[in-house]
């Protein structure tokens, strides 16, 4: 492991170390027993505190501030793991084997190249689409690129040798620029035929054609929407730092990889949160997990939940000062208005996430003077909103307080943080809706109607004059 990676596993375990010092690890008995239906539970607005199923993929300890993926706490595997092991832990419950991640790492490598994806987004105005719509026009067409569902059920398996004047598309093999890029087209050999369950879009190889899928359709998007070509993956770098790689065009640090990856983990799964339960509602109706991610990347989007990040960055520019804080937040708070990157609907304490991410902040941007204010004045506000909303409402900073200033400091446009949280939810996202759909139930909640009752259908002529009910 590199000199500095190593760092970067000190200042994971010195967290852990300070939230075992400042939170205790026991989990809420009424969020952590078997389910016996009817359950009783008391929701509030927006489904709060509803329980929608039993699972035992993560658990998320609000009122003490621990994340837990299939019994693992979140620092030891940040600290030890990779985003590889984790979506794999995810999946199946248990940790891969070395024979087992060579295998899984090497199918992730193989779905990363989603050529005829990237050939059918380069016909749309890329560059004139938020990433994340382009993101999910991505999902919808690696469906057709992938399974069979809108295939025509009485059509013969056709062969899917992609010849290199149809499907495949030039790559910049060698991204030096426009001057002197080197594009070659790149040919795929499709197995001839569609794999059982490609077929209905629902198993375990669509969810792992996502998993690669999305983060290869990221890079991509990157670079399409500058007028430049989608870049090759290279097989040498991991999953975190082909992200980087295929998005910026540059090799990442080892820092910057190990960094990444920390993140990706850090983002990979979070309960039953708008996105993750937005993908399950639409699995739960048996359509498919390509919509059902596309699903997740629509709520994912907004900023009251995975968009904060980038309106973060945004607020700390706005700022522009260390003093200017307490003025800034002042006027904020008169006004009422929410803070970005801070609050949570189940954390009533510090979010872990961020536990990791601040220390991680402040150790990529020591070196650069720009992103270097940004923390500061993030660590400032951090400190302004915790002594009184903290005190008074248990509003901390939640994860995409300190995502955004990490991702800057690899050089990374703040409209592709949102992107690279979906990249690393899609593990969550399928998981858990492999999970549920071994026992699926159609989401169906019910409404309270408080409108009227029996009045008389008025002709049209009498219209207009009536009181609005
Ligand atoms: C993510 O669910 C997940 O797990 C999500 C996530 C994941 O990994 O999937 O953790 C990722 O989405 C993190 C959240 C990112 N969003 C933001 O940072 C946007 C800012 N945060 C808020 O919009 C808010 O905190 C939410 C949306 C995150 C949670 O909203 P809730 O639970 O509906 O809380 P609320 O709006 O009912 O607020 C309760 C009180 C209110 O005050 P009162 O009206 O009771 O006086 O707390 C206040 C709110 O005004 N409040 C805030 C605040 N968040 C809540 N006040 C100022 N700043 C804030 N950020």
């Amino acid at each position: 492991m590199h000199e500095n990676t190593k760092e970067i596993t000190g200042i994971i375990l010195k967290a852990k170390e300070k939230a075992i010092k400042e939170t205790s690890r026991e989990p809420e008995p009424e969020l952590t027993k078997p389910i016996n239906w009817p359950v009783d539970c008391v929701v509030g607005p927006g489904l709060e505190g509803a329980i929608a199923c039993e699972t035992r993929i993560g658990y998320v300890n609000g009122s003490k501030g621990w994340l837990v993926y299939r019994g693992y706490n979140i620092f030891d595997l940040c600290a030890y793991g990779t985003y590889e092991e984790v979506s794999y832990l995810l999946m199946y419950g248990y940790l891969p084997s070395n024979t087992q991640l060579t295998r899984f790492k090497k199918k992730l490598i193989e779905y990363r190249t989603a050529h005829q994806t990237k050939r059918l987004l380069m016909g749309f105005p890329i560059e004139k689409m938020k990433p994340m719509g382009a993101l999910r026009l991505g999902t919808n067409l690696m469906r057709q690129e992938f399974t069979d569902v809108d295939r025509d059920k009485y059509l013969s398996n056709v062969a899917r040798i992609i010849a290199a004047d149809e499907d495949s598309i030039p790559m910049e093999t060698t991204p030096m620029g426009e001057e002197n890029a080197i594009y070659e087209f790149k040919r795929q050999q499709r197995e001839d035929s569609i794999k059982e369950d490609l077929k209905h879009a629902t198993g375990f190889e669509s969810c792992f054609h996502l998993l690669s899928g999305v983060a290869s359709l990221t890079g991509a998007i990157a670079r399409l929407r500058c007028g430049q070509m989608p870049i090759e993956h290279d097989p040498e770098l991991s999953f975190a730092g082909n992200l980087i790689y295929t998005m910026t065009g540059k090799k990442p640090t080892p820092v910057e990889e190990r960094v990444m990856d920390v993140s990706l983990i850090l983002h990979a799964d979070h309960g039953m949160n708008a996105s993750t339960f937005a993908s399950m509602v639409v699995a739960s109706t048996l359509s498919d997990v390509y919509l059902s991610v596309g699903a997740g990347i629509a709520a994912l989007q907004g900023p009251l939940h995975g968009g904060a990040n980038e309106r973060v960055i945004e607020m700390l520019k706005d700022i522009g000062s260390e003093e200017n804080v307490p003025a800034w937040f002042e006027k904020k708070r008169s006004k009422k208005e929410k803070i970005m990157g801070f609050g949570h609907r189940v954390y009533k304490s510090y979010d872990p996430r961020a536990r990791v991410l601040s220390p991680l902040a402040k150790y990529m941007t020591k070196e650069n003077k720009k992103s270097k204010k940004l923390y500061r004045i993030a660590r400032t506000l951090e400190k302004e909103v915790i002594k009184t909303l903290g005190a008074e409402k248990k509003i901390f900073p939640n994860v995409d307080f300190y995502s955004g200033i990490v991702y800057a400091s690899m050089g990374i446009p703040s409209d592709l943080f949102t992107p690279i949280f979906a990249v690393s939810r899609v593990a969550g996202w399928t998981s858990r809706v492999q999970e549920y759909l071994r026992k699926n139930r159609i989401f169906r909640p019910r409404a309270m109607y408080i409108g009227p009752f029996d009045k008389e259908f008025p002709p049209i002529e009498n219209r207009g004059r009536t009181k609005k009910s």
